[in-house]
């Protein structure tokens, strides 16, 4: 079988990847490792810059994202029991679409199957060959039976734990990794949400987030220690310890209820350079991971996304392989921006182990400086919203 480009992984970032070619006219083959029910039933943050709302316009496929996705124009810090606020509109042209990934999937997989695409599931085994060659192709197995797919280029859309990064040659490769000492425990509610805007909190106790889906579904998140087991929580206990680390006025109106998922994530930022080997682009939690503060990680999936589908276009509309010459570095450019934003955010907001009272006091005073000046708060609305493309 031949195909223009494979797609490796079927999440957010190989099925946008996936949409915007189809509408250039470029033919792809998605391969995902799990079932659709699978990828549908991972929970991820839910928060969405401007420029992946307008690569979902692109791709047609943002009718449902604007029918139920919620416009945020600030969101609220907490910190020594009172709250202030960055205001977006004050600061930038921009907002943010609160809609959650799990959607953002969907729509794509229903898009996907509406234009006839080629998704094959549940395959093992695949294998990335000759990347370096100008007939790269990539094997696979699904159901007992092996596969060989022909192709122009590969897309790595495969997640962290996928095959494309580690199909790049070791002494080519370069990996920039940084782990927290600490967790996030998120749970998923069917509660109306404690605020109309996201609370950022900073307290003693660690880090607290209260975030949303929509109005009847909130999603709040503990730092935890990486050890911890989301077994030891029970729903009373989260709750106690969240109104213990938001604001007085936030605890009081905060609603709670049965949980219906309960889960930790590590935090940990993540580089891997070149993005391209030969014919091979890595995009996504493929080549790069942040912490969760912020929101950055799908955010950041949608710029390599876009700067691979313009150099792709320019290449099968004009001939010109300059924009996939490029895709590397212009995509690390922004990711590293990006990552500078995610580890600036994660290093202010929570407790650290061994953290000082100087350190305490340097998150305070930096705290203080974007609750009373105009230039810290541009700065941070800027990156909130999302750097341009
Ligand atoms: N072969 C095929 N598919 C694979 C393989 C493999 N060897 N390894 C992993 N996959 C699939 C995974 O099952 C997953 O569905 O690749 C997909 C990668 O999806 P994500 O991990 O969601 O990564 P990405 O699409 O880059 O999405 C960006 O933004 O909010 C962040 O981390 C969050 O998932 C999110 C990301
Ligand atoms: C979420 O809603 O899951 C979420 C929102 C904002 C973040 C992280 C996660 O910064």
């Amino acid at each position: 079988m031949r195909t223009q480009v494979v797609i490796v992984g079927g999440g957010p970032s190989g099925l946008l990847l996936g949409q915007l070619l189809h509408k250039a006219g470029v033919e792809t083959v998605v391969l995902e490792r799990q079932s659709r029910e699978y990828v549908l039933g991972r929970i991820r943050a839910g928060v969405l810059e401007r420029g992946l709302v307008d690569l979902m316009g692109q791709a047609g496929v943002d009718a449902r994202m604007k029918a139920e996705g919620f416009v945020h124009d600030g969101t609220l810090i907490a910190y020594d029991n009172d709250m202030f606020r960055v205001d977006f509109a004050a600061h930038t042209d921009a907002t943010v679409l609160v809609y959650g990934q799990t959607e953002v999937t969907r729509d794509l997989y229903d898009a996907r199957d509406s234009t006839g695409g080629d998704t094959h599931f549940e395959v093992e085994e695949v294998s990335i060959q000759d990347a370096d060659t100008d007939a790269p192709f990539v094997t696979y197995s699904q159901h007992g039976q092996t596969h060989r797919i022909d192709c122009d280029f590969v897309a790595g859309c495969d997640g962290f734990h996928g095959v494309s990064r580690k199909t790049i040659p070791e002494d080519v490769r370069r990996e920039y990794e940084k782990v927290y000492p600490f967790g996030w425990l998120g749970i998923l509610s069917e509660t109306p949400p404690v605020n109309d805007e996201l609370i950022y909190a900073n307290s003693d106790r660690g880090f607290a987030l209260c975030s949303m889906r929509n109005a009847n579904l909130s999603r709040y998140y503990i730092q935890c220690e990486t050890s911890d087991d989301p077994a030891n929580w029970t729903d009373e206990a989260f709750w106690d310890e969240l109104r213990r680390r938001i604001p007085p006025q936030a605890a009081e109106a905060l609603v709670t209820g049965p949980s219906i998922e309960k889960s930790i994530a590590p935090l940990r930022s993540f580089v891997c350079e070149p993005m391209r080997w030969g014919r091979l682009f890595l995009c996504g939690d493929a080549a790069h991971i942040v912490p969760p503060t912020g929101a950055k990680g799908l955010n950041t999936a949608a710029s390599d996304v876009h700067y691979l589908n313009q150099g792709l276009r320019q290449y099968y509309g004009e001939g010109d392989s300059a924009g996939i010459d490029q895709y590397s570095i212009r995509a690390l450019a922004r990711v590293w921006k990006t990552q500078r934003f995610s580890w600036w955010f994660s290093t202010l907001m929570h407790h650290f182990p061994g953290q000082t009272e100087f350190d305490k006091k340097m998150q305070l005073a930096e705290l203080a400086l974007l609750r009373d000046n105009n230039e810290a708060q541009a700065a941070m609305a800027l990156n909130y919203v999302g750097l341009p493309y």
